[in-house]
């Protein structure tokens, strides 16, 4: 099965981005052991990064029919984007919202998501690991799919 990892603006700036707030690691650094981590729930890792909403929009129109979820950390688009919430509504894939931050402990324009609206369930606070947990919520769903 196919899962689309998304990454929305500015998470390519990862590792030199306000360490204190997001970590160390850099996104191809992620990217690696999410990719690692996906195969070892026999799932098939499509990453990408973009700072445009309209690629992200259409990346999650290319998952329609084809993947068996999404895992999206839409970085401050999170908080604005009616049209990614729509797109994801519209694509039909379960969808979990992953941020590195707790942003929950941040300021307040943060504590809204249109993503959440959309998806199936939110981790935030962990760093990488939410990436990984979110690898791990989509497996669960696709096996408890009737075969
Ligand atoms: C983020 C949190 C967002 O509020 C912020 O705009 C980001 C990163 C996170 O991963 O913690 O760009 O999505």
């Amino acid at each position: 099965p196919i899962v689309l990892v998304l990454n929305g603006p500015n998470l390519n700036l990862l590792g030199l981005r306000e360490p204190h707030i997001y970590g160390h690691d850099t996104l191809a650094g992620i990217k690696a052991m999410v990719e690692a981590w996906g195969a070892g729930f026999g799932l098939d890792v499509e990453f990408h990064q973009s700072n445009h909403e309209g690629e992200l929009i259409d990346l999650i129109h290319g998952a329609r029919g084809r993947a068996a979820g999404i895992v999206i950390n839409a970085g401050a688009y999170t908080h604005t984007s009616i049209a990614i919430m729509d797109a994801l509504l519209g694509a039909e894939v379960p969808t979990i919202e992953v941020h590195l931050s707790n942003v929950f402990k941040r300021e307040a324009f943060r504590h809204h998501s249109y993503i959440a609206l959309a998806a199936k369930g939110v981790i935030c606070g962990l760093g990488v690991q939410g990436y990984l947990l979110a690898l791990e919520a989509i497996k669960g769903l696709v096996s408890l799919e009737p075969p």
